[in-house]
């Protein structure tokens, strides 16, 4: 259903350089450009941190127009403008909020505007492979989560829009829907590619011990992080941006500073605390008021008088579907698909995403995605055959039936969760190469072990145990990407932290990773590799972290 997309758990808002507020003064697109390409430890590609730098604004003006009730400054020359607060990694105040539940007001407007142009959606469907034909993309086979149902979608032009893979880790900020589903379904075709599956962000503030997210906006308006000892750390590791650093740096910092104990003991495991307190009711109410109420409902704790506890947890993936800078995977394998937002890799983020960007890459990808399949539609002649179509049909009703009649003695779930630990154990914020090996030869065997599952449930009436044991080896799959990605990468950038590996290495590693699972008897991708555009910014130091 729309209103429960991942993305209305977007609550800090998107980056868009209007410069209105105080501290945004003499802001530009060329700035959050500048930003946006050091966030990534210039793992970017430059074009498309340009066109989208330069589209945000007028993403939010638009979004505004269709009744996003976006927060205004109140008071000064700039009475009633669209407001911005601070945000990690950034040389200004740029990004626009609507107190801490941005994403929750765009889905609803977004919402409302899908129905008021009458558009069908189909919720509740979820596809479970592509129809391809020739290299080309001729639709997807989706099964009714209401009812088990299979159907048959054919189109010229397929949009994947289907947010990060969280779900493959342990602790995550990210709802269950968030699977790698879309990447899972372009690396079975055997001709689709993935790119820089390697790069996981890490949040630094998220609930413990629920995982949901406390919003960076907390320490963006001034909260910050407290250890064991009550004591403020960032700013002796982190003198200049302290504990808005940007994510990796934060989020690695934290996990330094309790690995030398100076973390809080729980049952859950050592945590760190967020301070808010000093804010005051009044500003918590008016501008985390999201915060406060998870905190309350869900921890009984309340901000506005204690402090909430926080650790790290996996929030983002800068990986996905590899795309070109028109959204389009044609030049990527498959023609007549088209990906954006966190499913997507075309590549805006690099190596680090900064906080802010994905919601106002949603908008501005997903225009540029939608614009250039409609055109891709009326421009290309219609040769799907039906053939085709029922071929991907029955070969998906055989796997199913399979699964149905398996006898096979693993479970899918605890399959599930044993690749959850083995990609947080290995491929979380340090990473090393006996770590990493030890993740994917663990990996490889879950994958063997997923193809011999079989469903608890043996009734004929459909139950979301079957869609979870269709996605187990897309899954995995993914993981192994990931896992493989971080072995072969012997450098630290952004995100991707090797102990063994410590500095950033552009002379070998100024690359993007891609993947192809071409052998479907295979256990693991083919890797390799294209350069990142620098376009305008060559490599330099952040001006934060490890120098
Ligand atoms: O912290 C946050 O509000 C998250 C925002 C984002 O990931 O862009």
């Amino acid at each position: 259903p729309p209103r429960r997309s991942h993305s209305s758990a977007a609550q800090g808002g998107m980056q868009a350089a209007f410069g209105h507020s105080e501290m945004s003064e003499g802001d530009s697109c060329e700035e959050h450009f500048r930003d946006t390409v050091r966030g990534s430890d210039w793992g970017c590609d430059q074009d498309v941190a340009k066109l989208f730098t330069e589209n945000a604004v007028s993403a939010v003006k638009e979004l505004d127009a269709w009744g996003v009730p976006w927060t205004r400054i109140s008071g000064g020359k700039n009475d009633g403008l669209i407001a911005s607060r601070n945000f990690g990694g950034t040389a200004k105040w740029r990004t626009c909020y609507c107190a801490d539940g941005t994403g929750h007001e765009l889905m609803m407007t977004m919402d409302n505007k899908t129905a008021s142009l009458k558009i069908p959606v189909f919720d509740r469907c979820e596809a479970i492979s592509l129809i391809i034909e020739e290299g080309k993309c001729i639709g997807a086979i989706v099964m009714n989560l209401r009812d088990g149902r299979l159907i048959r979608f054919i189109s010229k032009a397929v949009i994947i829009a289907t947010g990060g893979f969280g779900q493959l880790f342990e602790k995550t900020t990210n709802a269950l829907i968030c699977d790698g589903s879309g990447p899972a379904l372009v690396l079975n075709t055997g001709i689709g590619v993935l790119g820089n599956m390697e790069a996981v962000q890490f949040h630094p503030t998220a609930a413990v011990p629920e995982n949901f997210l406390i919003t960076e906006g907390c320490r963006g308006d001034g909260g910050f992080l407290l250890d064991v000892n009550l004591r403020r750390f960032m700013p002796e590791y982190e003198p200049d941006m302290m504990d808005l650093a940007s994510r990796d740096v934060v989020a690695r910092r934290m996990m330094q500073h309790i690995n030398k104990d100076h973390g809080v003991d729980s049952r859950q495991g050592k945590h760190l605390w967020l301070d808010i307190r000093h804010l005051g009711k009044k500003h918590i109410e008016a501008n985390l008021r999201e915060v406060r109420e998870l905190c309350v409902n869900f921890m009984k704790i309340d901000p506005v008088k204690e402090l909430i506890p926080v650790h790290p947890a996996q929030h983002y993936s800068m990986g996905g579907i590899r795309t070109d800078i028109n959204c389009s995977c044609g030049e990527y394998g498959i023609e007549g698909l088209f990906s954006a937002g966190e499913a997507a890799c075309w590549d805006l983020h690099g190596f680090n995403r900064l906080g802010g960007n994905s919601l106002a890459e949603t908008v501005v990808a997903g225009k540029i995605a939608g614009k250039n399949a409609s055109l891709y539609a009326v421009e290309n002649e219609n040769t799907l055959s039906l053939n085709a179509v029922e071929m991907e049909y029955k070969k998906q009703l055989e796997r199913i039936k399979k699964i149905e009649n398996s006898n096979g003695k693993e479970n899918c779930y605890l399959i599930k969760s044993e690749m959850q630990k083995a990609l947080t154990d290995n491929a979380g914020i340090f990473r090393s190469k006996q770590g990493l090996e030890a993740g994917l030869s663990s990996l490889k065997l879950l994958y063997e072990k997923a193809h011999d599952i079989s469903m608890k449930s043996k009734s004929s009436v459909f139950t979301t145990e079957l869609s979870d044991a269709l996605k187990i080896q897309g899954m995995i799959r993914n993981s192994i990407c990931i896992a493989k990605g971080a072995l072969l990468r012997e450098e630290s950038r952004g995100a991707h932290y090797r102990e063994d590996f410590p500095l950033r290495n552009d002379k070998d590693w100024l690359k993007r990773s891609l993947f192809k699972w071409t052998n479907s008897d295979s256990n693991e991708p083919e890797v390799f590799y294209e350069s990142v555009k620098i376009s305008t910014y060559p490599p330099g130091d952040r001006g934060y972290g490890e120098k």
